[in-house]
């Protein structure tokens, strides 16, 4: 029987994307740059079936759940016209509780399981035009490690695309400090909408992130954990800043959140080279290289440390 499997990581930027010029094609208003979450991420597998269905983590998803309507209306938009039916598998490894997205990691695994199973041969830069509209963000989860989405001008959006950067770093660490991994009340679709149409701040965010970028990306090639983390840590703040400044106020942090920030910047005092960066959501994470692991687990037992440059290999 035909069988295809993918896999994708999820990914975190570290000069975000916060807000839309369409939301229909998800065209940012500025680039943004990530890194991937190595083995943190989903399988997705598509098998010719009788019947079209999706299962979740080994779960069939019901036909009429909004999961699944944004699952088929993906498959739609790929392959308009298809004779086979398909059973689709997608398998998260990202764990629940750790309260990271998995959209990203998801349309991105499926984006390329459906290239392969219908084989459409598309190239990276299309497929990472259709990951993105599924979920902004998923265009930069086709790749591992450092990933950057240009903006791009065209109304078409055949300029907004991810591409990897040709760079390692294989010292390079991060660590998830969950604080709450309940759904989050506000989803980053409503609420870069909401920030973008009432925050008073919001037109200093996209010049500000463009210039961000610039200077991770010099960090990057320059193995500059100090820039990159400044920066990086800089832009997330700025980013909460737009939303406590819209109107109503959004605040997607709950006071622990505000307190590992507070440990973070305590850490850096002390002496070690930790930075943190927030996404929509109350969960922080953290920036260090591997001379810092022990150090780290020490003042976050609890937290998850991951090396994104060792990657599963599961596609098939
Ligand atoms: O891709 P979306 O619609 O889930 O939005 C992602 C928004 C942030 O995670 C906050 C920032 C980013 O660039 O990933």
């Amino acid at each position: 029987m035909k069988t295809v499997t993918a896999y994708a990581p999820a990914n975190i930027a570290l000069a975000k994307y916060w807000g839309k010029r369409d939301h229909r094609l998800n065209l940012p208003m500025n680039g943004s740059l990530s890194i991937s979450l190595g083995c943190l991420g989903t399988t997705t597998t598509i098998v010719a079936a009788a019947h079209d269905g999706i299962t979740l983590n080994g779960q069939p998803v019901a036909e009429n759940s909004t999961f699944a309507r944004r699952i088929w209306g993906f498959v739609a938009c790929f392959v308009p016209e298809r004779n086979e039916k398909i059973a689709i598998a997608t398998v998260n490894t990202i764990p629940t509780a750790a309260g990271l997205a998995s959209s990203a990691s998801g349309f991105a695994a499926l984006t390329r399981a459906l290239n392969r199973f219908f084989e459409c041969r598309l190239s990276d830069r299309e497929l990472s035009i259709y990951a993105r509209q599924g979920s902004g963000s998923a265009c930069r989860s086709l790749w591992h490690g450092f990933v950057e989405w240009q903006c791009g001008t065209a109304p078409d959006g055949s300029d907004s695309y991810a591409f990897p950067l040709a760079c390692d770093w294989p010292e390079l660490r991060l660590a998830v400090v969950t604080v709450d991994s309940t759904q989050k009340k506000m989803s980053s679709k409503d609420g870069m909408h909401h920030t973008l149409t009432s925050s008073p701040l919001y037109p200093l965010w996209p010049q500000q992130t463009e210039r961000d970028l610039e200077t991770i990306r010099a960090a990057i090639l320059a193995r500059d954990l100090g820039a990159l983390g400044k920066t990086a840590e800089a832009n997330a703040l700025m980013m909460h800043a737009t939303m406590l400044a819209a109107r109503p106020s959004l605040c997607y942090w709950q006071k622990e959140t505000l307190a590992v920030l507070h440990t973070v910047s305590r850490l850096r005092e002390d002496g070690l080279a930790v930075y943190a960066t927030v996404d929509a959501g109350p969960n922080v994470k953290l920036l260090f290289t591997s001379a810092d692991s022990d150090a780290i687990a020490a003042a976050f037992p609890a937290a998850r440390q991951i090396n994104p440059f060792v990657t599963p290999v599961t596609d098939g």
